[in-house]
């Protein structure tokens, strides 16, 4: 049997990237999908490749009524929830602290944070009433590991890992799991679109972004290749399944080994350094 057979699960930000190929994967894998984006042309195109088994609906999940909407149109259309993958987000500025914009923080919070508290409240109810549900959010690995994004992104996803934990441990005696995925750099649409290209072109073209990533990689990563949304979609496939059953408050990390620590490459030199200093010094 497919990993998610039977299952209905909303996504949000499928209009692109992780959140599309997600999108894709759940319905390979048996499941019945709402898509849901701020883009009509993309979200419409993406359901109707995927036939009888997805559905769009409009939403901007800083809205909370549009986000009650989204797990409504689920329910009336495919009769149930199983899954939410809240894995909407937006870019946001590198400003220094000094400099700090309080409404592009609260504009960041409202996506990565506020949007996600509101699919957690409106998929928990619906979940509640069947006394089983999957939530799945997709925040970063700048939200455990500080100094490769900006500031305002990063707090946001911290927050949104923590937001995980408390939720899973109030809907837990519901039957309901909260997890969240942390994924490290991964060849996405999203770093384009906030270096000043347009959407559509930066959706399409992720090699772009693979390019770069591969470029520069080395020194924080060391796994060598360049993650794509399909490593994401594998994942979020896992905890929206079965197979998962046991897992609940967990922060799934998906980053070539980032958080882990400073890779060989990286420090290799600072070792050479360090142990000729140390002899110099004995010598002297
Ligand atoms: N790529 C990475 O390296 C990386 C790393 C760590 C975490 N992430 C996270 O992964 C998630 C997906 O990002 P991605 O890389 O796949 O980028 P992406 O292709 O730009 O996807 C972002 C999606 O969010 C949607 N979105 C943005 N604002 C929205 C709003 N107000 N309401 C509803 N939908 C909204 C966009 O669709 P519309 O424009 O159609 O609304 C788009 O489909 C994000 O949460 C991101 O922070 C990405």
């Amino acid at each position: 049997m497919a990993a998610l057979e039977g299952k209905v699960a909303v996504i949000t930000g499928s209009t692109s990237g992780i959140g599309a190929r997600t999108a894709e994967r759940f319905v390979a894998e048996g499941a019945r999908v709402v898509i849901a984006g701020r883009r009509k042309d993309r979200g419409e195109k993406l359901a109707q490749k995927l036939g009888d088994h997805a559905s769009f609906i409009q939403t901007d999940v800083s809205v909370e009524a549009d986000v009650e909407a989204m797990i409504h149109h689920a329910v009336k259309r495919f009769g149930r929830l199983d899954c939410l993958v809240n894995n909407a987000g937006r870019g946001s500025q590198f400003a220094t602290i000094a400099d700090a914009d309080l409404e592009e923080f609260d504009a960041v919070i409202a996506v990565h944070l506020r949007a996600v508290l509101a699919g957690m409240k409106y998929a928990a109810r619906a979940m509640a009433a069947q006394g089983s549900g999957s939530i799945i959010t997709v925040a970063s690995v700048n939200g455990i590991h500080a100094g490769l994004g900006g500031h305002y992104y990063s707090a946001a996803k911290a927050a949104s890992i923590h937001l995980t934990r408390c939720a899973a441990m109030e809907l837990g005696e519901k039957g309901i799991r909260v997890n969240s995925i942390s994924p490290g750099m991964t060849a996405t649409g999203a770093f384009g679109k906030y270096g000043g290209v347009t959407a559509d072109e930066a959706d399409d073209h992720p090699e772009y972004a693979e390019a770069a990533i591969g470029a520069v990689m080395s020194r924080w990563q060391p796994l060598l290749s360049v993650a794509r949304a399909d490593d994401i979609a594998h994942a979020a496939v896992f905890l929206a399944s079965d197979a998962s059953r046991m897992i609940t408050g967990h922060n799934l990390v998906v980053d070539g080994g980032i958080s882990a620590g400073w890779p060989i490459g990286a420090v290799r030199s600072d070792r050479e350094l360090f142990f000729r200093k140390f002899q110099e010094a004995r010598s002297a």
